[in-house]
């Protein structure tokens, strides 16, 4: 049996390690937050869930590194979230500083981890988090396309009257508003979409699937964390089982889509080992320009991490 420690125990990291927990996947789920008691409260509070809701996954909460000894799999939650009027990107001078630290901590106590970094802006802290771990990158990647796609597909599956279970969905780029949504490589049950929905209908889902981060820090002044953790906590999952899915998850990419050197949503195969391949998809012209836009946005916020000469 494996051990994950997911770091922060704030909304996302909380909401991660109960979603793992009910997955029954792993011996033991460490919750480790700079605010030890809130770690402690919410590991405690889940593990009394178990009795209830039937697992054994037993949950530690802490402020020691030493309780992450030996991880199989880390998460990286831990930074601040962004208030309304802000972008992911204004988080950078923050959180860069918290996920570097929080890197070489876990590192300390664990060998040869896999992390998953979910902190924003999100292309970036995997960026900053593969740096300063020294690992390889197909054991450091970020979570942001399969929450991205569920957006899409929810919003589809709300606009079709069909069950998301049936929607499949692909996307690229970066965690931000140039995210690139691809209705070419949208199915319902194996349905191409455009077949189903009129242009109009799809245009306007793929643009609210674009914002769909700000339209609920809109609604509730600060940013999602249900989704978020079930997304981070269903990777986990893809890993431990070795289950070789196919998702879209921030990674680096080295000369796929014309691209180096840059941590990119892109659809990756992820088992035991962690990111065993990336698949190139063959993008039209107009698919490779916004894919183009993203990465150039990405890599100016890549640019500023470095001028911060933090790793
Ligand atoms: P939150 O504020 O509820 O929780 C963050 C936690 O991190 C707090 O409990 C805080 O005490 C802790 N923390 C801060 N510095 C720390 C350190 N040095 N070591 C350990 N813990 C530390 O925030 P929330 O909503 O859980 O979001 C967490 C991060 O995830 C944010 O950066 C947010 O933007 C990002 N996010 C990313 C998503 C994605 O798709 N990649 C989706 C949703 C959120
Ligand atoms: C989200 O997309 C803010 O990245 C976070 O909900």
């Amino acid at each position: 049996m494996s051990k994950v420690t997911v770091i922060g125990a704030g909304n996302v990291g909380a909401t991660c390690a109960n979603v793992l927990a009910h997955k029954d996947l792993v011996k033991e789920v460490v919750l480790l937050d700079i605010m030890g008691d809130v770690a402690r409260g919410k590991a405690l509070d889940t593990w009394q869930q178990a009795p209830i809701d039937n697992y054994s996954t037993f949950l530690r909460g802490t402020d020691d590194y030493k309780d992450t000894a030996d991880s199989d799999i880390v998460v990286i939650t831990a930074g601040v979230p962004r208030k309304p009027g802000m972008t992911r990107d204004d988080l950078i001078s923050t959180n860069a500083k918290i996920v570097s630290s929080v890197t070489k901590s876990i590192m300390a106590h664990s060998k040869n981890p896999i992390i998953i970094v979910v902190s924003n802006p999100l292309d970036v802290m995997t960026y900053a988090a593969y740096k300063s771990s020294g690992l390889d990158a197909s054991r450091v990647f970020g979570m942001a396309g399969i929450l991205d796609t569920a957006r899409y597909r929810g919003f589809l599956a709300e606009a079709l009257q069909v069950s998301p279970k049936d929607i499949q969905a692909m996307l690229l780029g970066g965690h931000g508003d140039t995210m690139v949504p691809l209705p070419r490589y949208t199915t319902v049950a194996g349905i191409p979409v455009t077949e189903l929905i009129d242009s109009a209908t799809l245009d306007a889902i793929v643009e609210r699937t674009k914002n769909g981060g700000g339209e609920l820090v809109k609604l509730m002044g600060t940013s999602a964390w249900y989704a978020p953790g079930a997304a981070a906590a269903q990777m986990v999952e893809a890993i431990l089982r070795d289950e070789n899915r196919i998702f879209p998850c921030c990674a680096l990419i080295n000369g796929q889509y014309g691209l180096n050197n840059l941590f990119l949503g892109v659809p990756v195969k992820l088992g035991q080992s962690g990111i065993s391949q990336i698949l190139e998809l063959k993008l039209n012209a107009e698919e490779m320009e916004l894919m183009n836009t993203s990465a150039g946005h990405v890599r100016a916020v890549m640019d500023v991490y470095d001028g911060m000469n933090i790793a």
